[in-house]
């Protein structure tokens, strides 16, 4: 799964980001998404925008126009950048992405990509990152499994079980995963909140712990682990059966993985 798209390549969130992670076989796609003032879904992680654009302030209280308006591309200079960077419209590589151009993007693929969607910040919203993400997904019918009886490419991740919960409300076949920064002591056995069916442990716990992920799996949990770049992680992920490696490196990681 591409973390942020190709983020070690191309300005993350962006995309031209995704187009890359799509073109270098990711399987999925991770984004964060966060409400504009006007209550549109950007995929931007922080809750300001200051690292990733020329401008300064929180996402919430900037219009979707005030974000478009800004560069979210030139920060990360062209160094490490794509090897053709040309193959990409400018604007791509620049611009605020919203949810529903991904979405978009993904539909316009012609193999299946699936997608990690986190809810970022969801107590300040009481409810209307949720409410906006389903309404969103609604509109691609990827809030359910689709007309071939498939499952939806599309899973739910955040660190708060709430906002976890308020999705499986709306969509009670969407998969969830409760994103772990540590292991609090009521997930030690390897218990998730209920409902939730992956688990996502940040690779430090998957390192400090590798008898973690057996822990999860005898609970009935599927493990998601990020964020993996270095190649020993890659290995140790494979060695203990982690279902899902989420990465800034796509390429690199399937290349390691023989694909
Ligand atoms: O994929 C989970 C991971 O993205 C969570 O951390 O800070 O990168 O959103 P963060
Ligand atoms: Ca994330």
């Amino acid at each position: 799964m591409a973390h942020r798209g190709a983020s070690e390549d191309v300005p993350e969130h962006t995309l031209a980001a995704y187009r890359k992670a799509i073109e270098d076989g990711a399987d999925a796609l991770e984004c964060d998404v966060r409400l504009t003032a006007d209550g549109e879904l950007v995929c931007v992680h922080d809750r300001r925008v200051n690292r990733t654009s020329n401008g300064r302030g929180a996402v919430s209280s900037l219009e979707l126009a005030d974000l478009a308006a800004l560069d979210f591309g030139s920060w990360k200079g062209r160094a490490g950048d794509l090897e053709a960077p040309e193959r990409y419209d400018p604007g791509e590589r620049s611009r605020v992405l919203t949810l529903t151009r991904l979405l978009e993007l993904v539909a316009d693929t012609d193999r299946r990509v699936e997608l990690a969607i986190e809810t970022k910040h969801p107590s300040r919203w009481a409810g209307q990152v949720e409410e906006r993400l389903l309404e969103v997904l609604r509109r691609f019918g990827l809030d359910r499994p689709g007309p071939d009886g498939r499952p939806s490419p599309v899973r739910v991740m955040s660190f708060s079980s709430r906002s976890l919960r308020r999705v499986r409300a709306g969509a009670p076949d969407l998969p969830t995963v409760f994103l772990m920064q540590y292991v609090l002591p009521r997930h030690r056995d390897g218990r998730m909140p209920a409902g939730v069916r992956i688990a996502g442990p940040a690779m430090r716990i998957v390192r400090a712990n590798p008898g973690y992920v057996a822990r999860l799996h005898r609970s009935g949990h599927q493990v998601h682990a990020w964020t993996v770049d270095r190649p020993e992680d890659v290995d140790l992920c494979v060695r203990l059966g982690v279902d899902a490696i989420i990465t800034n490196r796509p390429r690199e990681v399937l290349s390691q993985l023989g694909r």
